[in-house]
C-alpha cells in the first residue's frame, strides 16, 4: 500500500489560538476514526505546518497522536549571527520532522533562489529532517511552453550534490504556481505529466532503488475534499500539499476522511 502524505501548509494565516484549536480538532478526529496514523490501514501521514512561532504550542497538542509537525522554512546555516533566521537544528528541538523548502511564495516575495533551496535541502537532510521541496511553473512559463524546463531546472539545482543516506527521505511537491490559492486545481492529467517529468529527472540524480525507497512526490494547488482522490488515484502521486483547505477543521478533516 502506498504511503500518502497530507501536508497542511498554514502559511501566515492562523493566530495562536486558531492553530492550537485546529491541531486539537485534527487529533480528535484522528483518534475518533483511527483512520490516519502511520500504523492505520490508510497508511496516511498527516503533517501540520504552522508558523514558526506556533510550532511549540502545536507540538504539545499533537504529541503521541501520530500526526507530524512541519516548518514552512529553515535557514541554510545551523548556527551563527543571522538575525531573524531559524536553523534546522533549532526546528529539530521543537520536534519538527518536515520542512517546506522553496515554496513559490518565498521564491516570489523573499527572492529565494534555487541556490538557497539547494543549501537548505542539504542542511535539512543533515539534521534528519525531511525536506518538502516545492517546484512548479508560473502562468507565464506555462504560456511560453517552458513548464517542463522550469521544473527540471528547479529539481536539478535543488538536488545538486545531494546524496541520500539510509535514514534520509525527501518529498518533492509539484505545485503549479498559477493554481495556488485559486480554488481551481489543475487537470490531474496535467499534474501527471509534470510528475512524470519530475520522476524521469530524479533518475538523473538517484538510482531507481533510492527513488522508490527515499523519495515521494506530492501534488499541491487548490486541493480540497472533492478533488483529492482525482490526484491520489494517479500512481505517481503520493500525497498533497494543501494551503487554503487546510485552514479550518470543516475543510481539512473531510479531505482526510475522503482519502480512499
Ligand atoms: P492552496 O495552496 O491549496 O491554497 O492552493 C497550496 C500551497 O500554497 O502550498
Amino acid at each position: 500500500m502506498k504511503k500518502i502524505y497530507l501536508i497542511a501548509n498554514w502559511k501566515m494565516q492562523l493566530n495562536k489560538s486558531d492553530s492550537v484549536r485546529l491541531a486539537v480538532e485534527v487529533c480528535k478526529s484522528a483518534s475518533a476514526t483511527n483512520s490516519f496514523c502511520a500504523t492505520a490501514d490508510k497508511n496516511l501521514e498527516v503533517v501540520l505546518c504552522p508558523s514558526y512561532v506556533h510550532l511549540s504550542n502545536v507540538a504539545r497538542k499533537i504529541k503521541n497522536s501520530g500526526i507530524k509537525l512541519g516548518a514552512q522554512n529553515a535557514f541554510y546555516h545551523d548556527k551563527g549571527s543571522y538575525t531573524g533566521e531559524v536553523s534546522p537544528s533549532q526546528l529539530k528541538e521543537l520536534e519538527v520532522d518536515y520542512v517546506i523548502i522553496g515554496h513559490s511564495e518565498r521564491r516570489e516575495y523573499l527572492n529565494e533562489t534555487d541556490e538557497d533551496v539547494n543549501r537548505k535541502v542539504k542542511i535539512t537532510l543533515e539534521n534528519n529532517l525531511v525536506p518538502i521541496i516545492c517546484v512548479g511553473e508560473t502562468m507565464q512559463e506555462k504560456q511560453d511552453e517552458k513548464a517542463d524546463i522550469v521544473i527540471i531546472k528547479q529539481i536539478n539545482k535543488a538536488l545538486q550534490d545531494i546524496e541520500l543516506k539510509d535514514n534520509q527521505k525527501l518529498i518533492i511537491a509539484y505545485e503549479p504556481v498559477w493554481v495556488i490559492g485559486t480554488g481551481k486545481a489543475v487537470d490531474p492529467k496535467e499534474a501527471e505529466h509534470a510528475i512524470e517529468v519530475i520522476k524521469y529527472n530524479l533518475m538523473e540524480h538517484f538510482s531507481e532503488e533510492i527513488i522508490d525507497k527515499h523519495i515521494s512526490i506530492v501534488y499541491g494547488g487548490s486541493v480540497n475534499a472533492d478533488n483529492i482522490n482525482d490526484f491520489l488515484k494517479i500512481d505517481l502521486i503520493e500525497g498533497a500539499l494543501v494551503g487554503g483547505a487546510s485552514l479550518s477543521a470543516d475543510k481539512f478533516i473531510p479531505i482526510i476522511k475522503n482519502i480512499k
